[in-house]
């Protein structure tokens, strides 16, 4: 049977003329996101404290911290948002013992109230796209135990809980919510995990594919989580994790 699909229609991620915003994106794998994003012809607006000299000419820079009042960036926000990605976080190792009350609070400040007031402020915005994505980051580890990630571990576990009950919660207005569950993967960073050649080597060698992650490979599931091609895929995390995360490596 003949579908009339091309090699367009399997490439082609229908973005022209969409809002996307990227909170994050001045770094790691918002900045790769941003850069397939200007490929395909989307306005891109940023959330950051900092520009990125790597930015194509035309993102539009709101710049803010997530930890901050946020309530002014809606002004400069445009009526219709069709994706919002959250691309903010920290990776804060330390024993249990030696982790304070406000590590976990920092951590949870950052990585889940930032998204929450984002989304917030972006609601009225998404809902009148017609249909919407939002793309949330989770960590592998918030599934599988590691040992000092008690406080990125929980901050990660209440955004998979966020990612399923606003799914469910917005579903309604066609708004799909999903997150990706990365393993380590080569950004800023993650930079003192990676700071030495044995390093690398050692964090290659814990993933099943002997490998850790580029922050393309983060920026494209995000890209399909964005795109029409994932227009049924909601409430999900997905784990972009070499196999770390469901593999046992022998
Ligand atoms: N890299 C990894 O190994 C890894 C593993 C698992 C999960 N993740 C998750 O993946 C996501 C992206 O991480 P990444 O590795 O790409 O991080 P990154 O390279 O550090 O980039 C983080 C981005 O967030 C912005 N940001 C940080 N604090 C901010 C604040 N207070 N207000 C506004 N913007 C702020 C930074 O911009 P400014 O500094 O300009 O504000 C930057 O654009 C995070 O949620 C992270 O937890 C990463």
């Amino acid at each position: 049977m003949h579908y009339g699909l091309c090699c367009t229609c399997l490439t082609h991620m229908s973005f022209k003329d969409k809002n996307i915003l990227v909170v994050g994106g001045s770094s790691g794998i918002g900045l790769a996101l941003i850069k397939h994003l200007a490929l395909q012809q989307v306005n891109i607006y940023n959330i950051s404290r900092n520009r990125s000299d790597d930015w194509p000419a035309d993102v539009i820079h709101i710049q803010a911290d997530v930890t901050s009042d946020l309530s002014s960036i809606d002004a400069q926000l445009p009526e219709q948002l069709h994706g919002l990605v959250y691309s903010v976080g920290s990776i804060n190792l330390k024993p249990f013992q030696r982790l304070t009350q406000e590590d976990f609070l920092n951590d949870y400040k950052l990585n889940v109230l930032g998204a929450i007031d984002v989304i917030r402020i972006c609601l009225k915005a998404l809902k009148a796209a017609g249909e919407a994505s939002i793309v949330l980051y989770s960590s592998v580890a918030a599934k599988a135990g590691m040992p000092f990630h008690a406080s990125i571990a929980s901050a990660k576990g209440a955004i998979e809980g966020l990612t399923l009950s606003l799914a469910a919660e917005f579903s309604s207005f066609k708004i799909r919510v999903n997150a990706i569950a990365p393993s380590l993967t080569d950004t800023p960073l993650a930079k003192n995990l990676l700071s030495t050649d044995e390093k690398r080597e050692a964090s290659a060698k814990r993933h099943p594919l002997n490998k850790i992650g580029t922050p393309d490979d983060i920026a494209l599931a995000t890209q399909f989580l964005l795109s029409d091609h994932s227009g049924w895929v909601t409430g999900q995390v997905i784990g972009i994790d070499g196999g770390l995360g469901t593999l046992k490596h022998l």
